[in-house]
């Protein structure tokens, strides 16, 4: 990562000893914002482990400021090296803060295991990378006080998905980079403390619906809790219950009015919790939740009482440049990109808990989702097999909430395990929440073992089409849910999907991608199909090629590949007409063009097609290949005469309308550079960041894969550029993308400025203030 360092002059004349009351109120990260919650980012202190380094007297000479979330590694986009991250780090954290208060920290994710220390005194110490922990903070001084947290990052650690002993990083099919890698904060802790409420629709699909609550204490009052349940701004209905120790359960009624959460209109509710002591309010938490039924049957998946056909792909969490570290508007863009771009209805979180910010979006946005706990391919020891148990209770309790989860993934990825620790795994994830089946992604869909009490869906990573045999799945298994929870990978045709392969090799990955969804599509016993996957990731395993697994229909800078155009055609033209050609529109590796049969993918009924303005004819429907897809793709004739480079110009009708007219150049010499941010405005909060995507473009703003050279970029402003200096076209095939992130601190304007030798210059500019919406 290069761009604007914090210097430790810097540091200090921005005020190091930031005072608690100065951190930013509200945290997105937490599943409960509550009023005592301060997000931590800037001017945290790090380096690499040293004998003391938690001590409250450490000299910090050698550590350098560094902001959250954080890796503990510099990272480019591929060829990540995990010994640059496996060792053990510490993170340092001066503040001030009230000794008259109690305070808690709270951490969503830190890779991998943690040890807490509050001016020298450790406090508590936390296993695993994927879920959040809090640690009480007694013994807060007068003054300067220092919170020490040291990260250790080493493979060697007995704790999923590692696996202590094996051959290293490379055994599993993605990497882990070490650092406090989610949002973490500190608050002052009111009074009662509300520890949890879990909000749980019953009969959801009869009028006489109800919300059942069950509302944790820290400690025992006597007192009522009320509970009310809002939609829209509007009170729906309420409930009090008498409370005489730490937990009380009950049920809200008269719920008839409420609007389901559904894929197309994810409805959610706030339930906002008050404990009260006579007119005395003592405390109080909101939760979010939705009223869905979701049913898996042996035929097929039913939401609300309706057939859908889960059409969806797994997601990995990493970023170039940030490994897992980046903020929750970059977090939630992925579920965007999958919902409203992509159109899937389910993402798989493959293979661990995600953040809660990329959950917060999938209930925002109808995206349903398949959490599981951390684990891929292997079983380890009887301690590791009790962190998986931890795991199920800890991914369970912090997300039961979520209307979007539908299944929790009790087992590890495509490992055998032993029927009693899957039992346990199952039955506990049911005793936390009796309301959404369990199952867990096999390798194999055949053995008996595997119709065990645990598996109440049939979840199989269906690879039977391995490279170069006809696609085909495996039939549904009969009597069981049945859910295709991976297909076609790197298995399935090609090693390496990336736009720098040849224009065939991409559309192999499209056709595949299309065939699965069609093949799913034929058989209602199919809840589904969960394709791998989204975003190319980084591994060293099997296929992986220098450091990368490029599975994704989108690269790793979530810029689409052919492979994406399937998933974008497969919504309503009247949302989103498109028009994707599958083939490239450039003359320098075809001289003729792309010749007979050239695929193009959309969802419109008819597309038209010019050359130079005039008409070619129509495309072909290519419904005879893929009979079950909403929006089979078309097919063209182009053949150019050489040396000829036409404008190409396809027309898409639908209902008999003309949705959509795109056009693409041949003529190189007037490529341009572009350089497009997701979001023009940021908050200036230090928690914020954007994607910006720079790539060699045709005039008409289509990719152009084949560009070489470099791009240098240089940023501007109060921010800071998260990504490399200087990008390589040639490598990344024509685009690839950084983040800008501004500096918590005053409002300013933040310039990214990308030079090319060839396609000259672009900027995107980015204001940051406090007028950003809040992602
Ligand atoms: C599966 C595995 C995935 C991924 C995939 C490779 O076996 O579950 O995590 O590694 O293979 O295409």
């Amino acid at each position: 990562m290069t761009g604007p360092r914090l210097s430790r002059r810097g540091f200090l004349a921005a005020g190091g000893a930031a005072l608690l009351g100065a951190v930013v109120a509200g945290s997105s990260g937490l599943a409960a914002p509550g009023p005592e919650t301060g997000l931590l980012t800037d001017f945290w202190l790090f380096g690499r482990y040293a004998d003391g380094c938690a001590d409250a007297a450490f000299d910090e000479t050698d550590l350098d400021p560094v902001r959250l979330p954080h890796c503990v590694t510099p990272l480019s986009w591929t060829g990540w090296n995990p010994a640059s991250w496996q060792d053990r780090w510490i993170y340092r954290k001066h503040f001030t803060a009230s000794p008259a208060q109690r305070y808690r920290a709270r951490f969503d994710g830190v890779l991998t295991n943690a040890a807490v220390y509050l001016n020298g005194t450790l406090l508590a110490t936390h296993q695993g990378g994927y879920l959040p922990f809090e640690v009480e903070l007694p013994g807060i001084a007068d003054g300067d006080n220092v919170l020490a947290v040291v990260v250790d990052g080493r493979w060697a650690l007995d704790v999923p998905p590692n696996l202590p002993g094996s051959a290293g990083p490379a055994v599993l099919d993605f990497y882990q980079p070490a650092g406090i890698y989610r949002p973490a904060t500190i608050g002052a802790v009111p009074r009662i403390r509300v520890t949890d409420v879990f909000a749980r629709p019953v009969d959801v699909l009869s009028p006489g619906r109800s919300l059942h609550l069950t509302c944790t204490l820290e400690a025992p009052v006597v007192g009522e809790v009320t509970a009310s349940v809002r939609q829209a701004g509007r009170e729906l209905a309420r409930a009090t219950a008498p409370i005489h120790g730490s937990t009380v359960e009950f049920d809200v009624h008269g719920l008839g009015d409420v609007r389901l959460w559904d894929v197309d209109d994810p409805a959610l509710c706030d339930v906002v919790v008050t404990v009260r002591a006579g007119t005395a309010v003592l405390g109080g938490r909101t939760v979010r939740t939705g009223f869905r039924e979701a049913r898996f049957t042996p035929d097929g998946f039913f939401l609300n009482g309706r057939r859908l056909k889960l059409f969806g792909l797994n997601r990995h969490q990493w970023y170039p440049f940030a490994g897992g570290a980046m903020p929750d508007r970059v977090q939630r863009r992925d579920a965007e990109i999958l919902r409203r771009e992509l159109n899937c209805t389910m993402v798989r979180c493959s293979h661990y808990p995600q953040s809660s910010a990329f959950l917060d979006a999938c209930d925002e946005l109808g995206l349903l989702v398949w959490e599981e706990i951390p684990g891929w391919g292997h079983v380890g020891d009887a301690a590791w097999q009790r962190s998986n148990l931890q795991d199920v209770a800890g991914m369970v309790t912090r997300d039961r909430n979520h209307p979007s989860v539908v299944v929790w993934g009790t087992r590890v990825n495509e490992a055998d395990g032993t029927t009693a620790m899957y039992a346990e795994t199952g039955r506990l994830a049911k005793r936390l929440d009796p309301s959404r089946p369990t199952s867990g992604a096999l390798a194999s869909a055949t053995g008996a073992r595997y119709a065990g009490a645990d598996v109440e869906i049939l979840a199989y990573n269906d690879y039977t089409a391995r490279r170069g045999a006809p696609f085909r799945l495996r039939p549904p298994r009969a009597g069981v849910p049945y859910l295709v929870t991976e297909t076609i990978g790197t298995l399935a045709g090609a090693r390496a999907y990336r736009r720098t392969d040849p224009p065939a090799t991409r559309q192999l990955q499209a056709e595949l991608h299309a065939k699965a969804h069609d093949l799913a599509a034929a058989d209602d016993r199919y809840c589904g199909l969960l394709a791998w996957c989204a975003f190319d990731y980084p591994s060293g395993w099997q296929r992986s090629v220098g450091g990368s697994k490029y599975a994704g229909v989108s690269d790793i800078f979530r810029i689409a590949k052919p492979a994406a155009a399937v998933y974008a055609s497969q919504g309503s033209p009247d949302v989103r007409a498109v028009v994707e050609p599958g083939f490239e529109w450039d003359f320098t590796a075809q001289p003729s063009g792309p010749g007979r049969g050239a695929t193009i993918w959309s969802n419109c009924d008819r597309l038209a097609v010019f050359l130079d303005d005039r008409p070619v004819g129509e495309a072909r429907s290519r419904r005879a290949d893929f009979p079950h897809l909403p929006h089979p793709p078309f097919a063209v004739d182009l053949v150019v005469p050489r040396g000829q480079r036409p404008q190409l110009r396809i027309d898409g009708y639908a209902g008999g309308r003309l949705v959509v007219s795109r056009r693409f150049s041949g003529d190189r010499s007037r490529d341009v550079l572009a350089c497009v941010p997701d979001d023009p405005e940021l908050r200036a909060d230090g928690g914020d960041a954007t994607r910006v995507v720079v790539a060699a473009t045709d005039r008409f703003g289509t990719i152009r894969a084949g560009t070489t050279g470099s791009v240098s970029l240089t940023l501007t402003g109060p921010g800071e550029l998260i990504g490399d200096a200087v990008l390589d076209f040639g490598a990344t095939g024509g685009a690839a993308a950084v983040w800008v992130r501004p500096f918590a601190g005053p409002p300013g304007t933040l310039v990214l400025t990308a030079r090319h030798d060839v396609l000259g210059t672009a900027t995107a500019t980015i204001t940051a203030g406090s007028g950003g919406t809040r992602s």
